[in-house]
């Protein structure tokens, strides 16, 4: 049986965008292949470029790696912040591109 498609919302402005992603995706590789003006640099979570506001209910990706919180920081995460690089999607999620 094939997986079911996961929704990942992306919000820029008043733009909204539905993306149909595998459990598992990368949420980074997702989002360039269809397009969205994401930027990114290292995809390896060093160097923050493709930080993200996102909303992620419990179980819809791994929990904040310690290497993802050291690099985003107490404030940063506290506002929401998630690295797209290392986010693999388990679940519906919402994600804002806005500045
Ligand atoms: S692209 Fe560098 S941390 Fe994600």
């Amino acid at each position: 049986m094939a997986e079911a498609d996961i929704v990942v919302t992306v919000m820029e402005d008043d733009k909204r965008t539905e993306l149909l992603v595998k459990p598992g995706d990368n949420l980074l590789l997702a989002m360039v292949k269809a397009n969205l003006p994401v930027e990114f640099f290292c995809t390896t979570g060093k160097c923050t470029t493709c930080r993200l506001v996102m909303s992620v209910p419990d179980g819809s990706a791994e929990p904040i790696s310690e290497t993802e919180a050291y690099r985003l920081g107490a404030d940063a995460l506290s506002q929401g912040y998630r690295l797209a690089c290392q986010l693999y999607v388990q679940g519906p999620l919402t994600v804002c591109l806005s500045k």
